[in-house]
């Protein structure tokens, strides 16, 4: 299947190097390791466009990836640049990292406005964790609208699929800025990318 080109645009480490305002913009978030830049390379089509790793907080800044020329819809995805975000929650992170993640976040979230929806990612076999929910508080307190997805469902049994699900949906239950929808997918079996693509199309042009 054909895909656009995608092209990496710049990593952000802090707000004063944000790109300016361009296309509408949606995010990937999630707890390290969780495949957020694997999601973004199948997503895009293009193996290697945001750099994967098994070393937990490879991801260290905001980056950016456009479809070169922004020329129009490609593959059912309207024009839109893509961020993929650092990911929080590994065992060895260092408290001033957490805070200088919680600080570039939420700064990005509160003040970005082409930023249409964060999709927070969680891993199908351990589900939400403490610091998903505290993730989320942070969206939910910046109004910033967010979708959760899961990743690596191939690395669970079929049947537990909707039940992970279900529990997922569980958790947001009291989270106003919640898209009430989770999308499984998997990056390696490349499940789920057509419903991601819907959802980012719905985010950009609800
Ligand atoms: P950070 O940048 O550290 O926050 O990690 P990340 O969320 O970007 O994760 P990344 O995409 O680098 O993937 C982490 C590991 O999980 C890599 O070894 C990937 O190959 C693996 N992985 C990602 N997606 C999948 C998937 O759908 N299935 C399986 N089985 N493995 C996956
Ligand atoms: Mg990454």
């Amino acid at each position: 299947k054909a895909h656009g080109n995608w092209a990496f645009v710049k990593g952000v480490p802090s707000m004063e190097f944000l790109p300016p305002l361009g296309p509408p913009e949606i995010a990937f978030a999630g707890r390290s390791n969780v495949g957020k830049s694997s999601l973004i390379n199948a997503l895009t089509g293009k193996n290697g466009l945001a750099r994967t790793s098994n070393t937990p907080g490879r991801t260290q800044e905001l980056n950016f990836f456009v479809p070169e020329g922004f020329s129009g819809a490609m593959d059912n995805l309207p024009p839109l640049a893509i961020v993929d975000m650092p990911g929080y929650g590994y065992a060895k992170a260092p408290i001033e990292m957490v805070e200088r993640w919680t600080e570039l976040v939420f700064e990005y979230m509160r003040g970005r406005v082409t930023l249409k929806r964060i999709f927070l990612l969680i891993d199908a076999r351990h589900g939400v964790k403490q610091n998903d929910l505290d993730a989320m508080k942070l969206m939910d307190k910046a109004a910033m609208s967010y979708q959760l997805v899961l990743t690596k469902t191939d690395k669970i049994k079929a049947p537990a699929i909707p039940r992970m699900i279900d529990e997922t949906l569980d958790k947001i239950k009291k989270s106003p800025a919640a898209y009430p929808e989770v999308i499984a997918t998997s990056s390696e079996k490349s499940r789920g990318l057509d419903d991601l693509r819907e959802a980012i199309a719905k985010a950009i042009n609800p």
